[in-house]
């Protein structure tokens, strides 16, 4: 293992929860950005609360460390309704979805994490669950067999996942509401880090967050894991504010290069330009070369490298643009020169 990697995963001690807790924002007005998506939640909630009614089954999907879960608490709370998690890979059967369903309270919130990984037995549990609030089950065997049919309480199904796509249509077509989370912004994830930090009780330079903002692969969950490593640095040297030139150190240190790049990132991008010429190539091959998942590759690499403009998809493939060498100093292949 490399000591850049060993010094990342140490993080996951008890007092790291902890923090992780302390850090994630509880109301609408303390989750930064996706401003659309709040602005349309605030709107269904309102109308929802007036109405005395359950919220609209709500479907959140993006790459990882976006804040998928944790909006899912912030809908619960500005319903004033009480939260039950769950996750797909752990609904084992069709029973246990339905011990789970007729134990919500009026209004409550399932929050249903990873909600691809459904089976397709539990999934057929939900769709009368989400539509009419009832489970249907059959009773007996053979000709005298019949179906009944169990009311349940009103509830709000919030479904997280990272790939939409492999959801099935039916049960993406019971979601009233959408919610696809953007990669934030260096603006955003600075004032992300400015307010972490003040939770964290640690001073900050300007310039500092801005370095670690620009290095976080537009992900809220990355700059608050670099600003703790970054802590840990300072509060070793007994510096009480942590300036550039330190957040550039333990950056380097971690092996994250001056774009947020990780040695992940960058051994597919090497790989593409090495041995495939830039592309087009297929993720299939490229996971297969780069020996990463092909979801990595999908979920967390490639939407990086399509926000920095370091790749495109076409229907033959994903390809690097010129972007890609000039950040390695490669010189650029002639095919590409005159690409913007
Ligand atoms: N919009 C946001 N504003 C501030 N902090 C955020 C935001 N989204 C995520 N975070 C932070 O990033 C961390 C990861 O978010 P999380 O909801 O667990 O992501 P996901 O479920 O999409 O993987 C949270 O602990 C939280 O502190
Ligand atoms: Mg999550």
């Amino acid at each position: 293992m490399e000591e850049s990697e060993r010094f990342i995963s140490s993080t996951k001690n008890m007092s790291d929860v902890e923090v992780e807790n302390k850090l994630r924002p509880v109301s609408f007005d303390e989750y930064v950005g996706q401003d659309k998506i709040k602005a349309n939640l605030k709107v269904y909630i309102a109308a929802a609360k007036k109405r005395k009614e359950a919220l609209d089954h709500v479907l959140i999907y993006g790459p990882p460390g976006l804040g998928k879960t944790t909006l899912s608490h912030i809908i619960a709370n500005e319903m004033g309704s009480q939260i039950k998690i769950t996750s797909g890979p752990s609904i084992e059967n069709a029973a246990d979805l339905a011990a789970i369903l007729t134990n919500l309270g009026t209004n409550d919130v399932l929050f249903i994490d990873e909600i691809h990984r459904i089976s397709k037995s539990v999934e057929e549990i939900l769709y009368p669950a989400m539509e009419d609030y009832a489970l249907d089950f059959i009773v007996g065997k053979g000709p005298s067999a019949r179906s009944m049919r169990l009311k349940i309480q009103p509830f709000t199904l919030i479904g997280s996942t990272t790939k939409a796509g492999n959801l099935s249509s039916p049960l993406r077509d019971r979601f009233g509401v959408l919610c696809r989370l953007e990669l934030y912004t260096v603006e955003q994830l600075a004032t992300i880090i400015t307010r972490s930090a003040k939770i964290l009780g640690v001073s900050i330079d300007e310039d500092a967050t801005q370095e670690i903002a620009r290095r976080s692969r537009g992900t809220p969950r990355i700059a608050n894991r670099i600003l703790k490593r970054v802590r840990d640095f300072v509060q070793v040297e007994d510096k009480n504010t942590i300036s550039k030139d330190d957040a550039q150190k333990a950056l380097n240190f971690m092996d994250i290069d001056s774009l947020g790049l990780d040695y992940v990132d960058k051994r597919v991008l090497m790989a593409m330009i090495e041995k495939f010429s830039g592309g087009p190539v297929g993720l299939e091959t490229l996971a297969a070369t780069t020996g990463e998942e092909v979801s990595t590759i999908e979920d967390v690499v490639e939407p990086y490298l399509l926000q920095l403009g370091f790749m495109v998809r076409t229907n033959r493939g994903r390809m690097l643009t010129k972007h890609a060498y000039k950040h390695f100093n490669i010189p650029v292949p002639k095919s590409l020169e005159n690409d913007d």
